[in-house]
C-alpha cells in the first residue's frame, strides 16, 4: 500500500493504529469496520445525517464545482449546453455519454415522439382526480399507474429493455404534465403532434384551443427547452437520490420515476420557485425591499431563491435564466414581480450578510417568473422540473444498474432505543407522558 495514498488512524480507546486507503479523495466506510475495541464488537461505522458528506457512488454524468459555480453535463459547460443544444440532445448527451450524431440525434428524436401518446385509459384514470387535484400528484400516480401497462420494463438488466423505457417516459412525461395541466383547467385533453419540437408539442398539448395548425411561439418555446436543459440533472440530489434508491431494489423505471418525482414534490427541492413567487407577491412593491432584507438579516424570514447547499457562488442556471427572463417577457410583457427581484439581488450581493454566507440567487430565484409569465399556475412549476430531470433520473439509473460495486440501497442506523425489556401486560401498563410522532 502506498504510504502517501493512506489515512492513519489511531483508535485512542484501544491504542490501535490503522492504515486505511484513499481513492479518489476518499476512504471506505466499510474499511472502518475492522476498528473495534472488543473482537466481538459491531466495528465503527460513520453518521451522516443528510448524506452532507457521503458520496453514495461513482458518476460520470455531471460535475459541479459549487465554489466555483461550474455546473457540466458529461464535461460539457451548461453555458454551452444552454447556449448551442436541444433538450433532447442534451438528454440524449446525459444518458449516452456522448453527444449523438445527426443520424443518432434523428432516431433518438423519432423514438422519443412517436412514444409521446398514453394509453386511452389514462386519461379516464386522470379523470378520475378531484377538478383541483394538484398537477404534481396527478402526474406521480399516473407515471406509477404507466408500471401496470408495460410489465415488460421489470427487466431492468436488459439494455434493450432499458433503453425503450427512456423514450417512453421522456416522451411520455410531457404528454402526462399537459393531460394533468388541461384536468385542472377542465379542458379537452390535446393530443400529441409529431410535427412539432419537443417543447412545441408540449406548448400545444398545454394550450392549443381551436387552432390548427398549433404554432408556437419560437422565443418561448425556446425558453422552455433552455429550462428543460438547465433541470436536467445535477448529480446527487434528493429526488436523484430517491432515484437510484427506489431502483437499487431493481423496480421498474415507472415506479422509480414516480419516487423521484415524489422526493422533488417537496418545497425544500422541486417547490423553491413557488415559495419565491410567493415572497414577491408578499413584498409587494419597491419600497418595502429594504425592509425585507432587514427582516431576513435578522432571521425573521429567508431570502427564498438565494443559497444552496452546495453552490457558494452564482448558480450557473440562475445567470442563463435571467437572460432568457428578458427574451421572455419581450413577448408576454415584463412580469411586474421582476423589478423586486432585481432589487433583492442588488443589494443582497452588495450586503455584508450574504457576502458573508455566501447567498447568491440559485436557479429558482428566477425561473418562476419566467413560468409565471408563460402562462403556468404555482402549481405546475414543480411539474415543469420533472420533465427535465427524467433525462437525468434515467441516466442516473441506468448508471446505478450496470455498476458492478452498486447492490439494493440499505443504509446502518445507530440505535439509541429500549434496550432488551420483556412484554408488560397490559394491566401494569403507564399512559404515555408525551405524544410520539
Ligand atoms: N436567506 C437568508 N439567510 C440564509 C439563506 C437565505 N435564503 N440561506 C441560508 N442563509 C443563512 C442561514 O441562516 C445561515 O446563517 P447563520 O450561519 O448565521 O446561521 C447560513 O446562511 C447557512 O445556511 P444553511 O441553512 O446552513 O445552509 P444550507 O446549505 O443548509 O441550506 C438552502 C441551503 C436550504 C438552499 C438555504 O440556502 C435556503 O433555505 N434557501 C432558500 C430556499 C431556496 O431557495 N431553496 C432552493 C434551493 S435550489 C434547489 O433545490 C433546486
Amino acid at each position: 500500500m502506498d504510504p502517501k495514498k493512506t489515512l492513519s488512524i489511531t483508535d485512542n480507546r484501544t491504542g490501535r493504529t490503522f492504515e486505511i486507503p484513499i481513492e479518489n479523495d476518499t476512504v471506505r466506510a466499510m474499511d472502518f469496520r475492522q476498528i473495534k475495541v472488543e473482537e466481538e464488537d459491531f466495528g465503527m461505522m460513520l453518521y451522516d445525517p443528510a448524506f452532507t458528506n457521503t458520496a453514495s457512488c461513482k458518476s460520470r454524468i455531471t460535475y459541479i464545482d459549487g465554489e466555483k459555480g461550474i455546473l457540466e453535463y458529461r464535461g460539457y459547460p451548461i453555458e454551452e449546453l444552454a447556449e448551442k443544444s436541444t433538450y433532447l440532445e442534451t438528454a440524449y448527451l446525459i444518458l449516452q455519454g456522448e453527444l449523438p450524431t445527426s443520424s443518432a440525434l434523428e432516431e433518438w428524436s423519432y423514438h422519443v415522439t412517436h412514444h409521446t401518446l398514453l394509453h386511452e385509459n389514462i386519461k379516464k384514470f386522470i379523470d378520475g382526480f378531484r377538478y383541483d387535484a394538484h398537477p404534481m400528484g396527478i402526474v406521480i400516480s399516473a407515471m406509477a399507474a404507466l408500471s401496470t401497462y408495460y410489465p415488460q420494463s421489470k427487466k431492468v438488466q436488459d439494455a434493450e429493455s432499458r433503453r425503450l423505457q427512456s423514450y417512453r417516459l421522456i416522451g411520455k412525461m410531457t404528454t402526462l404534465a399537459a393531460f394533468a395541466y388541461r384536468h385542472s383547467r377542465g379542458l379537452p385533453y390535446v393530443y400529441p403532434t409529431n410535427d412539432l419540437s419537443y417543447p412545441g408539442n408540449f406548448l400545444s398539448m398545454l394550450f392549443r384551443m381551436t387552432e390548427k395548425p398549433y404554432k408556437p411561439d419560437p422565443i418561448l418555446e425556446r425558453a422552455l427547452d433552455v429550462l428543460f436543459i438547465l433541470h436536467a440533472d445535477h448529480e446527487q440530489n434528493c429526488s436523484t437520490s430517491a432515484m437510484r434508491g427506489v431502483g437499487s431494489s431493481q423496480a421498474d423505471p415507472y415506479v422509480c420515476i414516480a419516487g423521484a418525482a415524489s422526493a422533488l414534490y417537496g418545497p425544500l427541492h422541486g417547490g423553491a420557485n413557488e415559495a419565491v413567487l410567493r415572497m414577491l407577491s408578499r413584498i409587494g412593491n419597491l419600497d418595502r425591499v429594504p425592509d425585507f432584507i432587514r427582516r431576513v438579516k435578522g432571521g425573521e424570514t429567508r431570502l427564498m431563491g438565494f443559497g444552496h447547499r452546495v453552490y457558494k457562488n452564482y448558480d450557473p442556471r440562475a445567470r442563463i435564466i435571467k437572460r432568457i427572463a428578458d427574451q421572455v417577457f419581450e413577448v408576454t410583457g415584463r412580469n411586474p414581480l421582476l423589478d423586486i427581484a432585481l432589487e433583492l439581488e442588488r443589494i443582497a450581493l452588495e450586503d455584508e450578510y450574504f457576502i458573508e454566507r455566501k447567498l447568491y440567487p440559485n436557479v429558482d430565484f428566477y425561473s418562476g417568473l419566467i413560468y409565471q409569465a408563460m402562462g403556468f399556475p404555482v402549481d405546475m412549476f414543480p411539474v415543469l422540473f420533472a420533465i427535465g430531470r427524467t433525462a437525468g433520473w434515467l441516466a442516473q439509473w441506468q448508471e446505478m444498474l450496470t455498476d458492478p460495486e452498486q447492490k439494493i440501497a440499505r443504509p446502518r442506523q445507530v440505535f439509541l432505543g429500549a434496550a432488551r425489556r420483556s412484554y408488560v401486560p397490559m394491566k401494569k401498563r403507564k399512559p404515555l407522558e408525551t405524544t410520539h410522532a
